[in-house]
C-alpha cells in the first residue's frame, strides 16, 4: 500500500472521534487533508472547525464546513493532527508543512489530541527529521547560534513565510532524548516563537495506518 493511502486510512479512522454537534479542531499537512474530506461527509452534523492554517481553511470552507475564530471557541472536544515524528511517550515534531504556531495554539484548547500518521512517522527516539523552529526574522542569526551551542544544526527555511509573516530554521542532527527539557530550552530564546516539539502537550490517541490497518495506540 501506498504511503498516502496509509495515510488516509489514518485520516479516515479519525472520524470516529468526532462528536456530533461539536467544533472540530483540524491540524493542517496531507494526513489531515484525508481528515478534512473525511469530515466533509459530515459536514451537516457538526457546528464547524478552528483551523491550524489557511491551507486547510480554505479546504474545509470548500466542504462547506464553517470556520470559527479560535477567539470565539472556549474548549474543543477534539483536534486531529499529523506529526512528522511521534515518539513512544506520544511525544512528536511537527512543523513539516510550517504550521506548527497555530497547530500548537488550536491544539492546547482541546481536550483530546488525535494523532494521524502513517507507520513510517513512529520513531523510538526522535530527531531524525529536522526539527523546525518558527523565529521573528530579525532574531534568526542569533537564534541559530544558540541553537549550535545546543549542538543542533539550524538550516534557513529559504523561500519559506509562515502564516504569522515569520521564517522558520530546520534543526539538523538532533538526537531528542529528553523532548520536554528541548522544547522548554527553545522557547526561552529571544525571538523563538514556537518549536516544533509537542512534548507538553502530546498526543492522547495516535491512529497509524499500517499495512494490516489501522493501530489505535494510547
Ligand atoms: C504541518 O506544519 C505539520 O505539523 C504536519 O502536521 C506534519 O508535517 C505532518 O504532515 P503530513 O501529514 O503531510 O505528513
Amino acid at each position: 500500500m501506498s504511503q498516502d493511502l496509509l495515510k488516509k486510512a489514518a485520516g479516515w479512522a479519525a472520524l470516529d472521534y468526532v462528536e456530533k454537534g461539536s467544533i472540530v479542531g483540524v491540524g493542517t499537512g496531507s494526513t489531515v487533508n484525508h481528515f478534512i474530506d473525511a469530515l466533509g461527509t459530515m459536514a451537516d452534523q457538526i457546528k464547524g472547525a478552528v483551523s491550524s492554517s489557511e491551507a486547510s481553511t480554505e479546504r474545509l470552507k470548500a466542504l462547506g464546513i464553517e470556520v470559527f475564530d479560535m477567539n470565539s471557541v472556549c474548549e474543543l472536544s477534539v483536534y486531529v493532527d499529523g506529526a512528522d515524528e511521534i515518539d513512544h511517550q506520544m511525544a512528536m515534531i511537527k512543523g513539516g508543512g510550517a504550521a506548527l504556531t497555530r497547530e500548537k495554539i488550536v491544539a492546547s484548547i482541546a481536550k483530546q489530541f488525535i494523532c494521524i500518521a502513517d507507520g513510517s512517522k513512529r520513531v523510538d527516539v526522535l530527531g531524525q527529521f529536522p526539527l523546525p523552529v518558527e523565529v521573528i526574522p530579525m532574531a534568526r542569526a542569533a537564534i541559530a547560534r544558540q541553537i549550535v551551542k545546543l549542538g543542533g544544526d539550524p538550516i534557513f527555511r529559504e523561500g519559506c513565510i509562515t502564516d504569522n509573516g515569520c521564517q522558520i530554521l530546520d534543526v539538523h542532527n538532533l538526537k531528542i532524548t529528553d523532548p520536554k527539557a528541548l522544547e522548554q530550552k527553545l522557547n526561552n530564546l529571544p525571538g523563538v516563537v514556537t518549536n516544533g516539539l509537542f512534548a507538553f502537550r502530546g498526543a492522547d490517541v495516535l491512529l497509524l495506518g499500517e499495512e494490516g490497518g489501522v493501530r489505535t495506540l494510547t
